[in-house]
């Protein structure tokens, strides 16, 4: 199958170009301007008027994950094939290790979820919660042979998920001598622990006592102390969903030491903030995740850190649950199921406030939602930009289409959105994964376990 997009304005993390691409399969085997040999061509495609970029990737997702007693709403189905309808065409979501239970056995359960359902395409991170020596000797073959290269810590949710920092460290040294990448929730757990406590104690139940939970210092101090221990152990690191700026300024303090650190940031963290948790009639439980929505101040702070070179990655960390689910914690905000919806609306949302409000350029458009997160994650130049033997995954997207975001029109399995009525500017229209035309006008035309699983290389120098 050879399809031929025409007259797009192609965009990549360093160029910007008006051409055409050729794909044969599933890769792209030409780009230039005027490519008039249709000879075998079985399908044309005119971009013009459009923008031309490489298909999304979102590299923090929970995706039927097991979670405060019950389960995130998107399965591998609904929610890789929400993301194509979004423009993401790759996700990487993470595996939790039950604690007392082996690396390999939570792997078989996230594969068993994933194997033959996903629509887009997929890889995993592996969450370590136990540490000890039984794991430390699974992480080597879970780089070599499963291709599975970067580790997450939670510094939080204790009994749960929560290491502590001997296992911290000791994780860090086993996973640079292989050469993966140690990635964290970085935030105080057991300082949260307290004030979620002193809070219940004093009948302070609402919503908005989760964001009081979890006050700025919570992360600063927990982003610190990764960077402190990633340094010490020369491990290259990843912070997760930055939201403000005692995050920020860890990774800038670790940059003047030239350290291999980088940073993440969710598209809410830079659009919403934490007025919605006073919202009446429990309404704010919609945004309640874990960091928690910030303050004006610290969206600025995410902005200049994504200009800056601080923040290299926007994602979602889309954890959705409906509203019933939600419900669970109707009177008390430490029983609401953390998370929120966005796997669906990070590209438009980012290409409207961020693009379209002059507070990032297109090149850093996509070097945020598609090409740092395949240099960082190992899947560079495969995945994450436009080039000559890549993988053909590419949007069309129309820079002047209005529309708004709604939960009745979203497909992302959840029934609200965090977003209703949002205006955008800017859209989707067609989506290639791997040379198939998966979306087109909001038509999916790809099925479920069309989304294979992609196996990642090492830390790359390329970044
Ligand atoms: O609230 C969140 N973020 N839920 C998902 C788990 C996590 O901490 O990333
Ligand atoms: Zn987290
Ligand atoms: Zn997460």
């Amino acid at each position: 199958m050879k399809t031929l997009i025409k007259n797009g304005h192609i965009v990549t993390a360093a160029d910007d170009y008006k051409g055409d691409i050729l794909i044969e399969g599933e890769k792209i085997i030409a780009i230039g301007e005027n490519l008039d040999n249709t000879e075998g061509v079985d399908k044309i495609i005119d971009a013009e008027g459009k923008l031309v970029f490489p298909g999304g990737i979102d590299p923090h997702v929970h995706l039927e994950m097991p979670f405060m007693g019950t389960f995130s709403s998107d399965t591998y189905e609904t929610g890789t094939r929400a993301a194509l309808h979004g423009g993401t065409t790759m996700v990487i979501d993470f595996i939790l290790q039950k604690q007392g239970h082996s690396l390999y056995s939570a792997l078989e359960e996230w594969s068993g979820r994933a194997t033959g359902n996903a629509v887009g395409d997929y890889s995993f991170h592996m969450a370590v919660t136990d540490f000890n020596d039984q794991t430390k000797a699974e992480i080597e073959s879970l780089v070599e042979k499963e291709g599975i290269t970067s580790f997450k810590m939670f510094m939080a949710y204790r009994g749960a998920l929560m290491i502590d920092d001997r296992q911290m460290n000791g994780l860090m040294q086993e996973v640079r001598r292989v050469g993966g990448m140690v990635t964290a929730h970085a935030t105080n757990g057991d300082m949260i622990d307290y004030l979620i406590a002193k809070h219940r104690s004093e009948g302070k139940l609402t919503p908005v006592y989760h964001y009081l939970s979890q006050p700025e210092i919570t992360e600063g101090e927990a982003s610190h102390r990764f960077t402190d221990f990633g340094f010490y152990n020369q491990c290259p690191i990843y912070i997760v969903h930055m939201t403000c700026e005692g995050a920020v300024n860890a990774i800038r303090q670790a940059t003047f030491r030239n350290q291999k650190v980088f940073g993440e940031t969710c598209i809410q963290y830079l659009i919403l903030d934490a007025s919605l948790y006073e919202k009446p009639d429990f309404e704010g439980a919609k945004w309640v995740m874990s960091p928690p929505l910030r303050e004006k101040k610290d969206q600025s702070h995410l902005w200049a850190a994504i200009n800056q070179g601080i923040i290299e990655v926007v994602a979602t960390d889309h954890c959705p649950f409906f509203w019933e689910q939600k419900l669970m914690g109707k009177d008390d905000f430490s029983k609401i199921p953390n998370g929120h919806p966005a796997i669906e609306n990070r590209m438009e949302l980012l290409y409207t406030e961020g693009v379209g409000k002059g507070k990032i350029t297109l090149n850093k458009y996509v070097e945020v939602t598609s090409t740092n997160a395949a240099k960082i994650f190992g899947m560079y130049p495969r995945k994450g930009t436009i080039a000559v033997g890549s993988d053909a995954d590419i949007v069309i997207f129309d820079p002047n289409k209005e529309h708004v975001l709604s939960a009745k029109t979203h497909h992302m399995n959840v029934d609200y959105s965090g977003y209703e009525g949002w205006p955008l500017k800017g859209k989707v229209e067609t989506v290639l994964l791997r040379g198939q035309v998966a979306i087109d006008n909001g038509d999916c035309l790809v099925g479920r376990g069309y989304g294979q699983f992609i196996k990642r290389g090492k830390v790359s120098d390329k970044i």
